[in-house]
């Protein structure tokens, strides 16, 4: 670096990154462009941490060797936009601060430039706190100055970079698709967007784009990829929002095994180079008939055990009434857990854990203590003695553990269990926090039935190849027969939290026009919905298929976020409100007629 000579060179020396400067760099002279984050003055000398995007870096203001910049130093505050020109030197020994990383040295300033100044900004940013989520979000630019923020942005854009090194490897296209569309059909809520130039006409924004993906491989582009962001309409939660980030692939000339081994190069790839994490492929796979049986959900969190068991065979010869009934019903289940040292839980910690499976449905929540002498507890006398040593062998209960037992509908066992083993994992700290789970679930049923609605509702998407072996099975008139009928789909499922989805397709017209008329989509819907891909099929549709991975739910996971609103640089809130900006908003009559729309009835308070 070029020695100072004058204030005209002092403005050409090129400027530093906080965090780049070590004690290698002392008697270098520098020039630092960032914000005040903290001030100490100590009278003749004032000290200032700098902060940019890369860190903080301590400059010394010293009243007897450059009064001038001193002078100036008096005027900071908090948040200040400066440029300051220095010499690098390192600390005295006493001085050294071992919290940062460019603590063994600091900037003795020449020359002092404030570019702006701020406001009092209304939260600090030091790392310590943790300032509340509606005055985060509100002053978000602000907000993304503190480390995990800025952390959260740069590991993300390293994360896309990284993605898009493997996939233009692996001969992959990144191809836009558009924005402004036609409904598509991932089952929630679309968001419209009225036609100025077709009076009553509507675009939807895409949910995903599926059909334009699959439309590609129709015209030959073989390997597609988009980091795409699709829009839902849908209930908010800690994991969803309206507008997300897919990183959506889709392929040619593929089968499942294709796509295990090329998703898993990726993640390989990806966490090796973001997170410097090894992970072991290829993942383990389970199929969703297993993950229901021994998690009860789709999306297991493998990292621990605390597996469902079906007790229904011994409930079934027992005296406790709600066991026995629910045993031999069909469509009615009773399955249990062993907790692993749970019969030091309390009366009210079992009253408290009954309150909380009842919130999925649960009608009670029975439990055996397994003490020295065997399985103890109020519902002991209905069982026989061989019995009760049936059960402890088949959830391999050991003294000192408790079961909890759910007999209802499947659905309610298997939610209030599958839930009751996270919330116990959990509170038990039984989960190992660091490991990265990484499974894929297969062989998803292809439809579900509404006996309410008496019809079918695709559990992907209507496009979703057949499993070849249960193909004959749509023919059946018995819904329970159809709904055994396997899909060619897959999820990738993080940690229990459902990270990706995709499926091999339909390319062949015929089996595509059979699924809707299984779903009730008639074909004159159909044409109206997406004639263009029941067209493009007929040109010699190459055999396909893909995925999308869920971006957002991906880094919260990674850089252990509760929320996904973390890692999204301007998310909306749970009543899908931009607090910074206010969107949504009401709009100028002008616009609404221009537009051909009027707004009937009033806004009102959504409950979620
Ligand atoms: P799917 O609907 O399963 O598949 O979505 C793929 C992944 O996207 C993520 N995701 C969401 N993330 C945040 N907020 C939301 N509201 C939200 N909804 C979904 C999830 C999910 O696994 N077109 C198909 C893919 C395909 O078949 O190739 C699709 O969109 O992580
Ligand atoms: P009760 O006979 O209603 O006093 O219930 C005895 C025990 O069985 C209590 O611990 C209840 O929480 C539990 N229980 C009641 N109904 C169910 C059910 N459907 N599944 C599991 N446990 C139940």
């Amino acid at each position: 670096m070029p020695d100072r000579k004058g204030k005209e060179q002092v403005r050409s020396v090129e400027r530093t990154w906080c965090n780049d400067l070590r004690k290698s760099h002392a008697g270098q002279e520098v020039n630092i462009r960032g914000w005040v984050f903290r001030r100490r003055d100590h009278g003749g000398v004032i000290f200032v941490d700098a902060r940019d995007r890369t860190g903080v870096v301590q400059l010394v203001f010293s009243q007897d060797i450059h009064p001038g910049a001193h002078e100036l130093a008096e005027q900071l505050r908090g948040e200040f936009v400066i440029s300051a020109t220095g010499k690098v030197r390192p600390r005295a020994a006493q001085d050294i601060n071992p919290r940062l990383e460019t603590g063994e040295i600091e900037i003795e300033i020449l020359d002092l430039k404030i570019l702006n100044v701020s406001r009092t900004i209304p939260f600090s940013l030091e790392e310590s706190e943790t300032p509340n989520e509606e005055v985060r979000l509100k002053y978000r630019y602000l907000d993304m100055r503190r480390n995990q923020m800025k952390h959260n942005m740069v590991t993300r854009h390293r994360l896309y970079q990284s993605i898009r090194r493997y996939v233009d490897n692996q001969g992959f296209l990144e191809i836009e698709t558009p924005i402004l569309n036609k409904s598509t059909p991932e089952g929630a809520r679309d968001f419209l967007v009225p036609s100025r130039l077709s009076a009553g006409e509507f675009y939807a924004l895409p949910q995903s784009p599926q059909l334009f993906k699959q439309i590609l491989m129709v015209a030959g582009m073989e390997r597609y990829y988009q980091i795409a962001r699709c829009f839902r309409d849908e209930d908010l939660r800690a994991d969803r929002q309206l507008e997300f980030t897919q990183l959506d692939m889709e392929l040619s000339f593929i089968d499942e095994e294709d796509i295990y081994r090329i998703m898993e190069g990726l993640w390989f790839h990806v966490m090796k180079e973001t997170f410097d994490l090894d992970l072991t492929i290829p993942f383990p796979r389970i199929t969703y008939q297993e993950a229901m049986e021994r998690f009860g959900k789709d999306a297991p969190d493998m990292r621990f055990g605390m597996e469902l068991k079906d007790v229904a065979a011994i409930a079934a010869n027992c005296d406790f009434k709600v066991f026995r009934e629910n045993a031999s019903k069909p469509g009615f289940r009773v399955k249990a857990i062993c907790v692993p040292g749970g019969a030091s839980l309390s009366r009210t910690d079992i009253d408290n854990l009954t309150a909380f499976v009842a919130r999925y449905g649960a009608k009670g929540l029975a439990w055996m203590k397994h003490t020295e002498s065997g399985l103890e507890s109020t519902i002991a006398k209905f069982f026989k003695p061989d019995e009760l040593q049936s059960l402890a062998h088949l959830l391999g209960s050991k003294p000192g553990d408790i079961l909890f037992f759910v007999a209802d509908t499947e659905k309610i066992v298997h939610d209030s269990l599958a839930n009751l083993r996270l919330h116990l994992g959990r509170t038990l700290k039984m989960i190992p926090e660091d490991e990265k789970y990484f499974i894929w679930v297969t062989d998803f049923p292809a439809f579900e039935f509404d006996a309410a609605e008496g019809r079918y509702y695709s559990m992907h998407h209507p496009f979703t190849n057949i499993n070849p072996d249960d193909l004959a099975m749509l023919d059946n008139p018995d819904p329970r027969v159809v709904v055994k009928a396997r899909a060619r789909a897959y999820d990738l499922v993080l940690n229990g939290t459902e990270i990706g989805g995709g499926s091999i397709r339909i390319h062949d017209n015929e089996l595509q026009q059979k699924v809707f008329r299984l779903l009730g989509i008639t074909l004159e819907e159909a044409k109206i919905k997406f004639s263009f891909l029941l067209e493009a099929l007929q040109f010699g549709a190459p055999p396909h298929g893909g995925i999308a991975f869920g971006l957002d739910r991906i880094m919260a996971l990674l850089l252990k976020q509760e929320s996904i609103r973390d890692v999204i640089p301007f998310p909306k809130t749970q009543k899908g409100q931009c607090l910074m900006s206010n969107a949504p908003s009401p709009v100028d009559p002008g616009q609404l007629q221009e537009l051909f729309i009027r707004v009937v009835g009033k806004k009102t308070e959504v409950t979620l």
